[in-house]
């Protein structure tokens, strides 16, 4: 009995000791957190992470694409199908086929669609701005033809795309407004007139963004503050800036995107990153995303790997500038809704056919093949 007693004393002793050392063991050892593998996973606390996808996706051959999206991105925007030209190419003409899957595929799916663009100078036939003679139409014309592309998409599409580009590139680098036939047709306040329709014709709930390339220079940056606290002032409903974000290997600075950001931040509105991608290559000089611009002939020089060898240590100087980009985009992520890229893989890119022609570029997370970057790895290891 004595016996017993002593060894069940020991044996709770024992216990208590035991307990003890492991319960300091876990005080020591840093909490364990799961490690993310995906874009949309990595960063689902912070903002949505999207990329455009284009018509050859819906395609029945390319189901590859269409599970690497899903598997990766909370955003789609559709790259080229919304626009004017691609879906009411001429007067009652409208081709749905594509936008309608993509919108279905966001439903579908559970990823947010983005809406790619109401109203841009480019890639908008020129129906649009002329009469049955070839004249151009008045104001109160322009602005109905502006407010039935408006009620087509909000009837549409208007329960499932709940963020709309509406104004694309409409602000020079200067600052100054772009001429364009929508400024020559309606006047100064074409962007404001634009943000009263899609108010007027979009459900309520939608998100309204304007959206533009060099966002970070500061003629462009000014003009864009200045529109949106105007616009906020006069009661003119306006929810969102979009950064395109076609940005190269050193510019714009992360000083600069950190400054650029904050100022954007500081008007209330949310910010949205919408055609993210890294210019590896360079541009020859040429700045900005002005597609309008002449095309540059590749040469060996501008173009170093034509067969899709890109080295592993371009693939990590790729990603050490997506880190610090994404350290930028992480410490304002309160005030940013989503990243999307422009584009999934590099096979996607534009920039393999702009300012270059024809070259083979390397700007995204994603191999041709479809495997993950080195530079994938590096933005969702900031997290991890
Ligand atoms: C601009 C437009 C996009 C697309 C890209 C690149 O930034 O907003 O629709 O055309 O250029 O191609």
């Amino acid at each position: 009995m004595h016996k017993y007693k002593v060894s069940l004393l020991a044996l709770l002793a024992a216990v208590a000791i035991g307990t003890s050392s492991c319960s300091d063991e876990k005080a020591k050892q840093p909490e364990i957190k799961p490690k993310f593998t995906t874009l949309k996973e990595a960063y689902a606390d912070k903002f949505l992470v999207g990329a455009t996808i284009g018509a050859s996706m819906f395609s029945s051959s390319d189901s590859k694409s269409l599970a690497l999206v899903e598997k990766n991105f909370s955003a789609i925007t559709l790259d080229n199908d919304m626009k004017w030209e691609r879906i009411n190419p001429l007067p009652g003409q409208y081709e749905f086929e594509i936008a309608d899957k993509f919108a279905k595929l966001g439903v579908d799916k559970g990823i947010t669609t983005v809406g790619h663009v109401l109203f841009w100078h480019s890639q908008t036939p020129d129906w649009v701005f002329k009469d049955d003679q070839g004249k151009l139409l008045t104001r109160e014309a322009l602005l109905e033809v502006m407010r039935e592309r408006a009620k087509m998409f909000a009837s549409r599409y208007g329960d499932r795309v709940k963020i709309w580009d509406v104004v694309n590139e409409a602000i020079e680098d200067d600052g100054s407004l772009r001429k364009s036939l929508y400024n020559q047709i309606i006047g100064d306040d074409f962007i404001e007139q634009a943000f009263i329709i899609a108010d007027q014709e979009m459900p309520k709930d939608t998100t309204l963004l304007y959206n533009d390339y060099g966002m970070d220079r500061t003629g462009r940056r000014a003009t864009v503050i200045a529109m949106v606290n105007d616009f906020k002032q006069r009661g003119v409903r306006i929810d969102g800036i979009g950064l395109q974000g076609h940005w190269g290997m050193d510019e714009p600075s992360a000083e600069k995107i950190d400054e650029t950001l904050g100022l954007y931040a500081a008007t209330g509105l949310r910010l949205h990153i919408t055609e993210l991608d890294v210019d590896f290559l360079g541009r020859d000089g040429l700045t900005g995303a002005n597609v309008e611009i002449e095309k540059l002939q590749a040469t060996p020089e501008n173009n170093p790997y034509p067969d899709a060898n890109f080295p592993v240590e371009a693939d990590e100087q790729l990603g050490k500038r997506y880190q610090a980009i994404f350290k930028q985009f992480i410490k304002h992520h309160k005030s940013i809704d989503r990243v999307t890229f422009w584009g999934v893989t590099d096979g996607d890119s534009w920039l393999n056919g702009w300012p270059v022609a024809g070259r083979t570029n390397y700007p995204l997370l994603f191999n041709r093949d479809g495997s993950a970057k080195k530079a994938h790895d590096a933005v969702v290891e900031l997290v991890n």
